[in-house]
């Protein structure tokens, strides 16, 4: 797909399908305005007469139009002039890429960007725009053997700009907007294989797939011999019911020479069955989706290493299942943290931290700037924040900030929640150092606590996504969340960098 910003008039443009918004009280957008002018009312009469509705959510297809070089006129309702921001941009242009879904048109103008007059906005909104096309664009049909294919597949997508858009940073939101779409794709790829296909072994694989499609990005896979080695015994428990072989996977992408780079830790819990707590079976399947966190770090590789930014990343993905055996690990079992701080397992489902905990006091030894974990860590998060936000914990007051902007930025949404001595409480075990539970109440943050307990000497912020990185029901899938939320934040990180 090629963006091409375009500083022609809506009249002027030819495409097959020009896309144009209406606000409601018959106000027009810009672009509806100049066809108005040109056509005779044309818009405000379709307004008139009800073959227009301007709330948002709503099109029209208008066939036909004459003085305009479009074949069509995609007409979308924005809703009220003086609420229009940028999530009803973002909704509008959704609702735009879902009109399209059953046509075959090559060659589609959006002059919906010129409703965005505050500059900074703008750029965003090119983002948005371009991001929305791609999601709307997905399914996942590669375990089909008949698909019914969406057949919309645009070339050309012109973006409205006026006279005042900076080239270069239009174009630089373009690349973007391409690059997240693009990590997003594999984050929901990843996601959507199910167990016995997307394991461990084939994690690893893929992330030796995509280093090769990128300059300065390495990658290092360890097996269990090796984490044995290392004494990872709390990671290990969790696969020790599995013959699927656990693996560490390790990116490094050198962007900044020796500085101290950034670490994501995504939870890689290939299939999560709660092992001999075992989960009950409604809904079990979702627990495919337990990699998610891994597939996010992995997205995230994949866009940085893209768009090739001044700044080190690297990503420490521990990948296994948890499943019940005869050598599975029992609950009251105590284990020897790499860390060297003794786990009591009172609960073989409470296996995210078990393997995160170690994967991060691996991850100490690369020094981080900001060492960040996402995981889909408890159900407790998704009582807590519903389907629509990401919970962020941390121990560092200004990661948390960033992260939480970078999610009002991207429109991948987060919100920060506490963490405290009062909760860490709830962790103590009377034969152990730490129990992997702290009970039900405050189920996320105490999750969080036991994590903080191997971060200490890092600045260091956890992302449960178990509400946000897949939707259940008839939408089933994975959402590609929060690819975009750490984008943003990474990109941001790059630019503070260098200024
Ligand atoms: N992967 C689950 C968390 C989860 C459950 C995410 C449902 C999304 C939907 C995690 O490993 C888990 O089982 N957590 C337990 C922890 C409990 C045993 C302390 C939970 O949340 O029930
Ligand atoms: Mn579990
Ligand atoms: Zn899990």
């Amino acid at each position: 797909m090629n963006y091409i910003p375009s500083k022609k008039s809506a009249v002027e443009i030819s495409s097959d399908c020009l896309i144009i918004g209406v606000y409601n009280k018959n106000i027009l957008s810009v672009a509806a305005e100049i066809i108005n002018k040109n056509s005779n009312n044309l818009i405000l009469n379709y307004l008139d007469d009800g073959d227009l509705i301007s709330n948002i959510g709503e099109h029209r297809i208008l066939t036909s139009v004459k003085n305009i070089n479009a074949k069509r006129l995609l007409v979308v309702g924005l809703g009220d002039k003086e609420e229009f921001g940028i999530k009803e941009f973002k909704k509008a242009n959704e609702t735009a890429a879902k009109a399209l879904l059953g046509y075959n048109l090559k060659n589609i103008a959006n002059y919906l960007t010129l409703e965005l007059k505050d500059s900074n906005i703008f750029y965003q909104g090119v983002r948005h725009s371009i991001e929305s096309l791609h999601n709307n664009l997905y399914e996942f049909n590669e375990l089909k053997s008949t698909s019914k294919k969406i057949i919309f597949s645009p070339e050309n997508i012109s973006l409205a700009i006026d006279e005042n858009t900076d080239s270069k940073k239009i174009n630089q939101s373009i690349e973007e907007a391409d690059a997240i779409s693009s990590g997003m794709l594999i984050a929901k790829n990843l996601g959507n294989l199910p167990a016995n296909i997307c394991t461990p072994s084939y994690l690893a694989k893929e992330a030796q797939k995509i280093t090769k499609s990128f300059e300065n990005l390495t990658t290092e896979v360890i097996n269990e011999t090796e984490m044995k080695k290392l004494e990872m015994h709390s990671l290990l428990s969790v696969t020790a019911g599995s013959k699927e072989p656990a693996k560490l996977i390790i990116m490094h992408y050198n962007g900044a020479g020796s500085k101290p780079p950034l670490v994501l830790v995504g939870k890689g819990v290939t299939f999560d069955t709660g092992g001999i707590s075992i989960k009950p079976s409604a809904a079990m399947d979702e627990m495919k989706y337990d990699m998610c966190g891994a597939a996010t770090a992995i997205g995230t590789m994949a866009v940085i290493a893209k768009l090739q930014l001044p700044i080190n990343l690297k990503i420490v993905v521990p990948a296994c299942e948890n499943r019940p055996s005869s050598t599975a690990t029992l609950p009251g079992d105590i284990v020897k943290s790499m860390s060297g701080k003794t786990i009591e397992i009172l609960n073989t489902d409470a296996e995210g931290r078990l393997i995160l905990c170690d994967a991060l006091t691996y991850a100490e030894r690369f020094k981080p700037e900001y060492i960040i974990d996402i995981a889909t860590l408890t159900g407790a998060c998704v009582i807590a924040l519903g389907h629509h936000r990401t919970a962020i914990m941390s121990n560092d007051e200004k990661l948390s900030d960033l992260l939480s902007m970078a999610g009002e930025k991207s429109l991948d949404r987060a919100w920060k929640m506490p963490m405290g001595s009062e909760y860490e409480a709830q962790l103590k075990s009377n034969f152990a150092d730490l129990a992997n539970i702290g009970g039900r109440d405050g189920g996320m943050i105490t999750a969080a606590c036991f994590l903080g307990k191997f971060t200490k000497n890092m600045k260091w912020a956890h992302l449960d996504i178990a509400g946000t990185a897949w939707v259940s029901g008839a939408k089933k899938g994975s959402t590609g969340r929060p690819v975009p939320l750490l984008s943003e934040f990474i990109i941001q990180q790059s630019n503070a960098d260098h200024q």
